[in-house]
């Protein structure tokens, strides 16, 4: 019953091995070490491989270029770092700040928010699932809903007033990282070569040009947005458990910022690799949705979090994706003979369903694919 109340209380109890219910088993530990060195490390010959993307580019007449390589990047790694995204670093700084002073309040106070309700617009919890876990993940978090822009306000009441700045410092990042979103998945569907505005607004949907429109980036704007504060702190003994399991993220795309301890990582070309931070810059990674969407030429991608017993580490992802009930599909437009419709319907509302009635979904179980 203690493990319920989360790993951060766990550590103040002063712990010195790692309790039973963390222990995984033999096939799904991290494999931390490997003579002596990290063994996930990325190759030094083969980092320059990771693709960084310079948002500022984005928006000059190096545009075409970028966005070969923001396709390339979406298509083979499904995930990308971005720099120069425009978002004021004191409003990121302020973030993790107050997410980590949200997360050093007395558990009496994190405790209130409590749920097991997944359509609850705020819910504090530990590990994936923690009703239904076997072993428990090395992690407490926050969810906070923020849909559907801009309605924002609507859920203000509803998250922690404790830290007393939270709501307004959150709030104002939350609304910087959506707008943040927005741009990309501009950026995303003209890098699939699809038309994102609309030849004569005046013009009715059906009929004409209208047909080829694309109106995915108008769905996005009232789209739903989920915030998940995360903390991982020291573990006694990090090559036993893992902060977060393998999975995939539902959403079109997640924007997550993370402190500069390194811990996140991602599964390329088979082998498990960590992500060194960047500071300031976003770790965007491609969702189920986008993958759906884009009928399969846009991968989602596999990614888990790893914990040490140096440094307590912090993370925050945004995850961005349409409302509630809207049907998430491959778009028409990239529907075609020699291309045919490779997945069937979803939207948010089943994955949440999904969450609460069983493990972590990982890729390979993606339920929407055909
Ligand atoms: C996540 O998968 O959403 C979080 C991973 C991390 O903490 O870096
Ligand atoms: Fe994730």
């Amino acid at each position: 019953r203690e493990c319920h109340k989360g790993v951060k209380h766990l550590c103040e109890t002063g712990i010195a091995k790692l309790p039973k219910k963390y222990i995984l088993s033999e096939f799904d530990r991290p494999n931390l070490w490997k003579d002596g060195k990290p063994y996930s490390k990325f190759n030094e010959n083969d980092i320059h491989l990771l693709p960084v993307i310079d948002f500022s580019e984005l928006q000059g007449s190096n545009r075409p270029h970028v966005l070969k390589f923001l396709a390339n990047a979406c298509e083979k790694y499904g995930f990308f770092q971005l720099v120069n995204h425009g978002i004021c670093s004191d409003v990121i700084r302020s973030m993790m700040d107050v997410s980590r002073r949200f997360f050093e309040l007395p558990l009496e106070e994190r405790e209130k928010y409590m749920s097991s309700d997944t359509y609850s617009p705020v819910r504090y919890g530990t590990s994936f699932n923690q009703t239904k876990d076997a072993v428990f993940c090395w992690r407490d978090f926050l969810k906070l809903m923020c849909h559907d822009h801009p309605l924002l306000s609507d859920m203000l009441p509803h998250w922690p007033s404790s830290p007393s700045d939270f709501r307004e410092l959150v709030a104002s990042y939350a609304n910087e990282n959506k707008r943040l979103f927005l741009m990309l998945m501009e950026a995303i569907t003209e890098s699939l070569g699809l038309i994102t505005s609309r030849p004569n607004k005046q013009s009715t949907k059906t009929g004409g040009d209208g047909d080829q429109y694309e109106n995915i980036l108008e769905e996005l704007e009232n789209g739903s947005q989920l915030m998940v504060l995360n903390c991982y702190p020291t573990c006694p003994e990090p090559d036993l458990t893992l902060g977060m399991p393998p999975h995939s993220d539902y959403g079109f795309l997640t924007l997550l910022q993370q402190d500069d301890v390194a811990g996140l990582q991602i599964q390329f070309r088979e082998k498990w690799v960590t992500i060194e931070p960047i500071p300031d810059s976003f770790f965007v990674i491609v969702g189920d949705h986008l993958e759906i969407f884009s009928n399969g030429r846009y991968k989602s991608v596999l990614h888990r979090a790893i914990v040490n017993s140096v440094k307590s580490r912090i993370s925050v992802a945004s995850l961005h994706t349409v409302p509630y009930r809207t049907v998430v599909q491959p778009s028409p437009n990239l529907i075609n003979e020699a291309n045919p419709r490779r997945y069937m319907d979803t939207d948010f509302s089943c994955f949440l369903e999904y969450i609460s009635s069983c493990e972590p979904k990982k890729k390979n179980f993606l339920d929407s694919r055909k």
